[in-house]
């Protein structure tokens, strides 16, 4: 079962939007997921139609009362099963502090269930606390949600001191494998300066053994789109509120990056860095349509993204050339049908 906590102590950057978009694509893609709601706001909850009041009492029945975690399911989809949560949740902190072992509470509650399912994806709530520090001992991964504006980068460095020292002392397998680019816009400069920063950062780490020197940022960026704000409100996922839309199409291959499916890099701020900084905002409206067109193609055909080095030209001949690789794409896509 791969293992997987998403976690950023910030609010509002996307967490629980890629838990319940994500964890239903990998249902839908026919992976038996476990969803774990470990914020005591229940958002996951809610955002998968269940009423937190009546069945929200599960994680806090695990942590605190020792409940079985296969009692303690609800099965809220056709093979995606969630742990959920209610305000009760708050209380967990200061009720388990004189408990030993406190910090591995939910890393032997899910033991029984390891064998059981594909994945098992956490939503952590927006701080360093207990809950979240569970989270990270009970799982192999991090994934980072991170909503490239102004302070993107404000207590990124808080965050990875504290999954280094659980990797230290809790939990050696800890790993942060990915940054997710959520509430992208590919038209803001900002935002491209922002994952510069990060990829800098990362690739600075590639040879040391901090639990991100294999991190890699998900080559697809969650385009800001108002549908995926809505769709909690209906207690549905992206795809039953909205199936074509952006959201969908990008959480998808949010799915089908971590089936591995996704290898190559949609490489836009590569092509802008080349071009003349003059043009770069032109370049990037151009760049962000021509994503638009390389992910939908990818999503109908589930093929990596053949996007490769384009150089200089400029961008209208680098557009004719992303639509003949993608069109090439389309055109061999039995080959590699997954
Ligand atoms: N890509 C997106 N485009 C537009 N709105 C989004 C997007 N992702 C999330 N939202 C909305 O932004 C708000 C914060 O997202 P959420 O996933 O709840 O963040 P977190 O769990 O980190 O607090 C929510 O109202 C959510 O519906
Ligand atoms: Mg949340």
């Amino acid at each position: 079962m791969r293992t997987i906590a998403v976690l950023n102590q910030k609010g509002g950057v996307g967490k629980t939007t890629t838990v319940a978009n994500t964890a239903a694509a990998l249902a839908t893609k026919g992976k038996k997921v476990v969803a774990i709601d470990l914020d005591p706001q229940a958002h996951l909850t809610i955002h998968l139609g269940v009423d937190a009041g009546e069945d929200g009492s599960g994680t806090y029945d695990v942590l605190v009362n020792a409940a079985d975690i296969k009692d303690s399911l609800v099965n809220v989809r056709e093979n995606l099963f969630l742990l959920g949560a209610n305000i009760d949740l708050v209380g967990a902190e200061s009720e388990l502090v004189s408990v030993v072992g406190r910090e591995t509470i939910l890393r032997e509650a899910i033991e029984p269930i390891r064998d059981d399912y594909d994945f098992l994806i956490i939503d952590c709530p927006p701080s360093l606390g207990l809950l979240s520090l569970n989270a990270l001992a009970a799982v192999d991964e991090v994934l980072i949600p991170i909503q490239p504006h102004f302070l993107a980068l404000q207590g990124f460095g808080q965050l990875l001191q504290t999954v280094s020292l659980v990797s230290k002392r809790i939990n050696p397998a800890l790993k942060i494998s990915a940054i997710l680019l959520c509430m992208f816009d590919s038209r803001v400069t900002l935002s491209a300066e922002v994952k510069a920063d990060i990829a800098q950062f990362l690739e600075s780490a590639r040879d040391s053994d901090c639990p991100w020197s294999d991190a890699k940022i998900v080559p697809v960026y969650i385009r800001r789109n108002i549908k995926l704000a809505e769709a909690p409100s209906y207690g549905k996922t992206i795809f039953e509120y909205e199936p074509n839309c952006n959201g969908a199409i990008d959480y998808q291959l949010v799915a089908d990056f971590l089936c591995g499916r996704i290898k190559e890099k949609v490489v836009v701020e590569d092509i802008v860095e080349e071009l003349d900084k003059d043009e770069v905002e032109d370049v990037e409206i151009a760049a962000a349509k021509l994503v638009d067109d390389a992910t939908e193609i990818a999503s109908e055909n589930a093929a990596p993204i053949p996007i490769q080095s384009i150089g200089t030209k400029p961008c209208n001949e680098v557009a004719e050339h992303v639509k003949d690789d993608a069109g090439d794409v389309q055109a061999g896509a039995g080959a590699d049908s997954l």
